[in-house]
């Protein structure tokens, strides 16, 4: 199956059948989904549906969100998973109908999900036939080699380094060898959504993937898995770009995942201001940044979202809560009125920001005070109040997914962040995506001059994909 125009893109087995070396990047909330997944499939490649709060659709097609009917974080938390479960079951099965049983269908998990290892086993217990692998990032999934096993699915765990993946396999992976299907390398600072960077990366020094995929090689074929692919993530555009990784033995097998272009196909399912949108991207408007209440850096276009969040960073001054020599300038603080004390320069910085109308003080977890208008601090609370627990760990409303724990991180609720949840459910349906979280990879600024795009053409998957075997 060696296509002519770059002779050495090669198809590959995956989950257990010979594919196209093309993987689509799963997405959540409900970005990728059955009806993207089963059209990569149907295309011969691998589609991947997202079981991060899937949406539940009936026999009938009939879309059923979820309405909360319960009151606390605990129980809406419950009903959250048991519609997850539902849902992604109900998206396998549309990816599997699709897809006419041609390619694979892969169901993307994040780990720090709340409760993401339940919903994991609600989803295989109702749906294993139809999903052919399981890929999962976002943390260290150390369990998802047993859960695979149990359930007799490949699985591929995202990582952004060799060690990362030394770790996973000298704990558990080995173990589990034979279902290995792949190794998901995500260059941390190019990639769409979260990303892996570690505190000893810098986010500024970017670094080239191909040292890094051979080091991975490097390992993996120390260790045996010589046949197993690396599947490349995180600014991949043209394959022709990566002519120089194809049939080389530092890199191995080598399959390609694409996250931010299929975006730009008639079937994603989010709305046209949002495809309009990535069509005048320019190169640095998407960027790194640590707003996400998971506690990672993320990929994400600049908008009003992200630019209201850089000014409650801005907007933030120290305090404490008694008087010291350094801290010496009284403010009231609340609806109390209680004393908080600020350094006397800081003082002046915030009397400017309440003139301007950031009159709400907020306290966040590192004795800072950010300031807010009025609108924005009730949003906030709000949010925070409404939290269902989609995070095993949130930072914005504190909610832990841990009952040792008592369900709370410990931790102040931090209102430099946000919720996730609310934000991505939020950006498929409105069109004021200038409001909404845009996760987006960093190479989003070639759809601006990628020929193919010229004058809006959007693309079906099946056109993507031919389009990318060719190399471009
Ligand atoms: C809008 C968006 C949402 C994403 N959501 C997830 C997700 O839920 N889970 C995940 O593992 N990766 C997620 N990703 C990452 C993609 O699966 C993919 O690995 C990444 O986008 C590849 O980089 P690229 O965008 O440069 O192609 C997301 C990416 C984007 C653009
Ligand atoms: S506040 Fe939002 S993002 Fe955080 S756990 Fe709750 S629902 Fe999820």
């Amino acid at each position: 199956m060696e296509k002519k125009l770059i002779k050495k893109i090669k198809s590959y087995t995956i989950s257990g059948i010979e594919t196209l070396p093309i993987v689509e990047g799963g997405k959540g909330v409900g970005i990728t989904n059955g009806i993207t997944a089963g059209n990569f499939a149907k295309a011969g490649a691998v589609g991947t549906f997202s079981g991060v709060n899937a949406d539940y659709i009936d026999e009938n097609q009939k879309y059923h969100p979820l309405e909360y009917k319960t009151h606390t974080r605990r129980e809406r938390h419950e009903e959250l998973i048991a519609y997850s479960i539902k849902g992604g079951i109900s998206q396998a099965k549309i990816a599997h109908d699709i897809s006419s049983k041609m390619g694979r269908i892969h169901i993307n998990i994040l780990w720090e999900m709340g409760s993401a290892e339940r919903v994991l086993h609600g989803i295989l217990d109702g749906a294993k036939d139809l999903i052919h692998g399981i890929t999962c990032g976002a943390g260290m999934p150390y369990r998802l080699s047993e859960i695979a096993e149990k359930y007799r699915v490949y699985y591929y765990p995202i990582v952004s380094s060799m060690r990362a993946f030394r770790a996973l396999w000298k704990r558990s992976y080995h173990k589990a060898k034979d279902l290995l299907g792949g190794v998901v390398y995500e260059c941390p600072w190019r990639a769409g959504g979260h990303n892996g960077l570690s505190n000893a990366e810098d986010p500024n020094a970017y670094e080239d993937p191909y040292p890094r995929v051979a080091e991975i090689r490097s390992f993996m074929n120390s260790v045996g898995l010589n046949d197993v692919p690396i599947i490349m993530a995180g600014g991949v555009w043209h394959l022709e770009d990566f002519e120089h990784w194809l049939d080389n033995p530092e890199i191995g097998p080598i399959v390609f995942q694409f996250g931010t272009r299929p975006i730009l196909t008639q079937e994603y399912p989010v709305t046209q201001a949002w495809k309009k949108k990535l069509l005048t991207l320019k190169e640095g408007d998407v960027y790194l940044n640590r707003f996400s209440p998971t506690g990672f850096y993320s990929s994400a276009v600049e908008n009003d979202f992200i630019r209201e969040l850089k000014e409650r960073e801005i907007h933030q001054v120290d305090y404490r809560s008694s008087a010291d020599d350094e801290f010496t300038t009284a403010i009231p603080f609340g609806q109390r009125g209680r004393q908080v004390y600020l350094r006397s320069q800081d003082k002046i910085k915030v009397d400017q920001w309440i003139a301007k109308g950031f009159s709400e003080g907020m306290k966040t977890p590192d004795d800072t005070l950010i300031f807010v208008d009025k609108s924005k601090s009730q949003q906030i609370i709000t949010d925070q109040i409404n939290c269902m627990g989609c995070l095993s760990q949130c930072r914005f409303s504190n909610w832990s997914d841990k009952e040792e724990m008592n369900y709370t991180t410990g931790r102040k609720a931090d209102p430099r962040s946000f919720c996730i949840q609310k934000t991505l459910q939020d950006i498929r349906f409105d069109d004021n995506i200038e409001n909404q979280l845009m996760f987006s990879g960093h190479s989003a600024y070639r759809f601006a001059t990628d020929e193919f795009y010229a004058n809006g053409f959007i693309p079906t998957i099946k056109q993507l994909v031919d389009r990318i075997m060719l190399g471009k």
